[in-house]
């Protein structure tokens, strides 16, 4: 029977979530085991709306899986994901996508035999299928090309491009999606430091915009100087989360960074 009055409007989805005070990302007690090895053991932490938030660790600390299990390409052995609000640990990956996530990979996956263009407007393409919104896929395209800097390539095959540019075509292409959560898996490998500062200014330009964005990034200068919340992963499990200068001072931190075999960022600077 249809109902006439409600005190709170259904969600379009499953008539829960989207409360204005609903992080945008919730990881409830995750753990994820390979055989023996413990890649997640009970981590929770949250991501807020219109921040940037830094996901470091050592290598091998958990931090790919992580957002594995958040885009859901792993399964977990136990605990959820919410998504503003609602539970989608058991939504394929299409569906969380559809939901507004939208991540790039470590080891960059772009579509080598387009130009950076045709990339990007794939995806703005993706989205049009689904959103009805009535947004040309073409001019959003051309929007994405100048905000991440890519113009001048834009005819290029992406296979022909360095792998600072072909990062930035990853980019653009989960730009395309309009990605209330975008996550990013080293998206500083393989940049320059000019490459690095301009990414830098475009994640945050993009947080403002009210998009969570969620970086793993070994480059721990770029971490702090643009993430409002760290948190740190080590051997699987979550050590820290804090502003980014507490967390610095962490002792546990340390100790993980130092413990790490030849210190753990790009720079080979530890977390100092
Ligand atoms: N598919 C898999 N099968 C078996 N073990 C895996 C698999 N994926 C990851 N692991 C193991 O799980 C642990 C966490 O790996 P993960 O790739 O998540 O770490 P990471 O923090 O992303 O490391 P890095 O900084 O090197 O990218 C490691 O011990 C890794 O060897
Ligand atoms: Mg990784």
């Amino acid at each position: 029977m249809r109902r006439t009055t409600t005190l709170s409007a259904p969600s379009p989805v499953d008539g829960q979530g989207d409360e204005p005070t609903d992080p945008a990302l919730q990881v409830h007690d995750v753990s994820v085991a390979f055989g023996g090895v413990r890649a997640l053991d009970a981590v929770s932490l949250s991501v807020q709306a219109g921040q940037v938030t830094g996901l470091i660790g050592p290598n091998g600390a958990g931090k790919t899986t992580l957002f594995n299990v958040i885009t859901g390409l792993q399964t977990p052995n136990a605990g959820r994901i919410v998504l503003r609000g609602r539970d989608i640990t058991a939504r394929t990956p299409v569906r969380r996508a559809r939901m507004g996530m939208a991540r790039t990979f470590q080891r960059l996956e772009v579509f080598g035999s387009l130009t950076a263009l045709d990339n990007i407007l794939a995806a703005a393409e993706f989205r049009r299928g689904w959103a009805r919104d009535g947004s040309d896929p073409r001019r959003v395209a051309d929007d994405i090309l100048d905000r991440v800097g890519l113009r001048e390539v834009a005819g290029e095959r992406v296979d022909g491009l360095p792998t600072g540019l072909a990062r930035l075509v990853e980019l653009g292409r989960a730009l395309a999606t309009r990605p209330s959560l975008l996550l990013l898996d080293e998206p500083g490998s393989g940049l320059d430091g000019t490459e690095s500062a301009a990414l830098g200014e475009l994640l945050v330009e993009t947080s403002a915009t009210g998009t969570a964005v969620l970086i793993v990034e070994h480059d721990v200068e770029l971490v702090m100087r643009i993430c409002s919340t760290v948190h740190v992963l080590d051997f699987g499990r979550l050590i820290a989360s804090g502003a980014p200068s507490q967390v610095q001072r962490d002792p546990a931190v340390q100790a993980a960074y130092l413990g790490a075999e030849g210190g753990s960022t790009a720079t080979g600077k530890g977390v100092t």
